[in-house]
């Protein structure tokens, strides 16, 4: 069986192509930019509906393959953009009804903790999530994937985005904000904010603008206790919930995770405790269809379908909503 799986939850329209045997045959994207400014999500739609052909036709012809050869196609349809999901959701539902193949709409977040089990060695692993949007941790107990601790105000990338946006770096900002870290030699102490599970970023975000209004950091050395900051909040929290779930296994997941002091720290914490630490490609890492179409296969496999009078986009959907029957 080989599943087409359609990602559109937010700048990026990404067609994966994936056997059931977990071979991924093809991971096309074609991702909507700014040059200045953030995401506006009627533009990004605009885009999605623009590339949509050009995609599924790049990834039939990586993977070799004819449209017909398809038989399923999933699609993101939850959480997001409620524009950008739509034009997923409509490419899905095009093709399922055309070429008469059956349709799964899966959670994009649980689609990134499935293609880490698949491409790893993990097996039940807590996932830091950490990409622009969102910032979950995530493990699946009793029947859900659910969500341990997250941010309570924005995803750590949206956060790099906006500080980056500060100094004038453009977007995406986290890989800026990165390539300037590497050239900070002093850390300068920064709020750091972690209640119970949960971080927050709001407080951190101002502190770091009157920082960088009063002229006395260099940016680099901002970057890099930035990141030394954030990202130990993000680990405090992921080894608690470590600890709490009794699981030895942590996989990174999201753009951020593309981030290699991230990876470091996260791998150092593992090794203290004596758990293992996953790391995936970055392809897999950020935003992809081919998670969403492995995740398509998973559920098909256990006889999850979705009509198309049910095929409706949930934007807001959570993690732990989503009943996990095939675990
Ligand atoms: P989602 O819909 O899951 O929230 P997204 O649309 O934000 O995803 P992703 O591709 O998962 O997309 O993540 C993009 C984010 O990752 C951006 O905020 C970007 O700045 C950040 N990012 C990418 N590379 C790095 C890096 N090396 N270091 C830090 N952040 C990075
Ligand atoms: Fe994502």
């Amino acid at each position: 069986m080989i599943c087409l799986g359609i990602e559109s939850t937010a700048h990026t329209f990404g067609i994966g192509i994936v056997t059931d045997k977990g071979k991924v045959l093809a991971n096309v994207k074609d991702v909507f930019t700014t040059k200045t400014g953030g995401i506006v999500p009627a533009k990004a739609a605009e885009h999605h509906a623009a590339v949509c052909d050009e995609v599924v036709k790049k990834a039939l012809e990586t993977a070799k393959l004819k449209i017909e050869d398809i038989d399923l196609i999933a699609f993101s349809q939850s959480p997001g953009l409620g524009h950008t999901l739509r034009i997923g959701a409509f490419a899905a539902r095009d093709l399922s009804l055309i070429y008469k193949k059956p349709l799964v709409g899966v959670n994009h977040c649980i689609a990134h903790l499935e293609i880490g089990r698949l491409l790893t060695d993990a097996k039940d692993p807590v996932l830091l999530y950490v990409s622009g949007a969102n910032t979950q941790i995530i493990a699946y107990d009793a029947g859900k994937y659910r969500v341990f601790g997250e941010s309570l105000d924005g995803g750590v990338g949206n956060f790099l985005d906006t500080f980056a946006r500060e100094l004038g770096l453009g977007f995406p900002g986290g890989p800026r904000i990165a390539e300037l870290a590497g050239k900070g030699k002093e850390f300068i102490e920064l709020p750091y904010s972690v209640k119970g599970m949960d971080i927050s970023l709001g407080g951190l975000l101002t502190n770091l603008k009157q920082k960088l209004k009063s002229g006395k950091y260099r940016k680099e050395d901002l970057a890099y206790s930035i990141q030394e900051t954030v990202f130990a909040m993000l680990l405090e929290v992921s080894e608690r919930a470590m600890a709490h779930c009794g699981k030895e296994e942590l996989l990174l997941g999201g753009g951020v995770a593309c981030n290699t002091r991230l990876q470091e720290m996260a791998k150092k914490m593992c090794e203290e405790r004596k758990s293992k630490c996953f790391v995936l490609e970055n392809q897999f890492n950020v935003d992809n269809g081919a998670m969403i179409a492995w995740l398509g296969i998973v559920m098909h496999k256990a006889g999850i379908k979705t009509r198309i009078e049910d095929s409706e986009i949930k934007p807001y959907e959570r993690t732990d909503d989503v009943k996990v029957t095939w675990r």
